[in-house]
């Protein structure tokens, strides 16, 4: 995995690693996967996403999946853990990938980190945790509209030309069902108490940047970009 191209690549084509996007709901880890992916060529994977995908076809991780993502609760360990190793093993991950949402555990993030270490391609991750003010939260969550295909809108701040219909292909935007406030409480509990910590693992590691996602979204990909070539020259990577 991240084989550097034979061709001379611009600047911004070498990353340091595999890019965990940690952080609270509604950060914008989507919207800035979806913004590196074009920028670097690289796939987002977003467990999220793959699990609504699931959730959607009524496939029996879905039908497991569908109670806890409604109440706000993570999917279990190991069948979360299964889906990345699964998607990872796709060619198109060798020359590097984003993981969005994903570690959220710290064993989700020990499995991880043992997985990638038994690869010999693989360089070491690099962690950017993306912080908003939790008052800023509740209005992108409860603003936000998705279309079919996975495009990021928010009623507040990033709306379409027309209300309720996807700028890029037309069809109708849709509300998440665990948009609503109530699930978002929810959300944000299980954050503090299961995933804060693995911000804290990846920052004790070193190769980890904090990124202020209170900005507008073209400044917070700057933001991110920026922390990305400081990475790629820290001498934490050991490379
Ligand atoms: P997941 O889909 O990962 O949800 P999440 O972590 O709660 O994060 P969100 O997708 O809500 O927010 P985001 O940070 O991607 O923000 P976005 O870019 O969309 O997980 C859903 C559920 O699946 C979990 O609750 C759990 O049940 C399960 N699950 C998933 N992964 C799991 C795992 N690893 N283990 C176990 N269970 C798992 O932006 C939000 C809004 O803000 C949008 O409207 C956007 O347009 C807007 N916005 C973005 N950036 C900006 C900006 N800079 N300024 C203004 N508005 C902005
Ligand atoms: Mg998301």
């Amino acid at each position: 995995m991240l084989t550097e191209p034979t061709t001379a690549p611009a600047e911004k084509d070498f990353l340091p690693g595999p890019v965990l996007l940690l952080g609270a709901p509604g950060v914008g880890k989507g919207t800035q996967a979806k913004a590196l992916m074009a920028a670097y060529g690289i796939p987002q994977i977003s467990t999220g996403d793959i699990l609504r995908a699931n959730i959607s076809k009524g496939t029996p991780l879905g039908k497991l999946a569908k109670a806890l993502v409604d109440k706000g609760k993570l999917v279990p360990d190991d069948l979360v853990n299964q889906m990345v190793a699964d998607r990872l093993s796709q060619p198109d991950t060798r020359r590097g990938f984003i993981l969005d949402g994903y570690p959220r555990t710290l064993n989700q993030a020990t499995w991880l980190d043992a997985y990638l270490a038994a690869d010999p391609y693989t360089l070491p991750v690099v962690a950017i945790s993306i912080v908003v003010e939790y008052e800023h939260l509740l209005r992108r969550i409860t603003g936000r509209r998705i279309s079919p295909s996975g495009r990021i809108y928010n009623t507040y701040s990033n709306p379409p030309a027309v209300p309720g219909i996807c700028d890029e292909d037309g069809t109708a935007l849709v509300q998440r069902p665990d948009d609503s406030e109530p699930v978002f409480v929810e959300r944000m509990k299980t954050f503090e108490s299961q995933t804060a910590p693995v911000v804290e693992h990846y920052r004790k590691q070193g190769r980890f940047e904090e990124v202020d996602g209170d900005q507008p979204v073209e400044q917070v990909t700057a933001a991110i970009e920026a922390a990305l070539r400081r990475l790629r020259t820290s001498k934490t990577l050991n490379i």
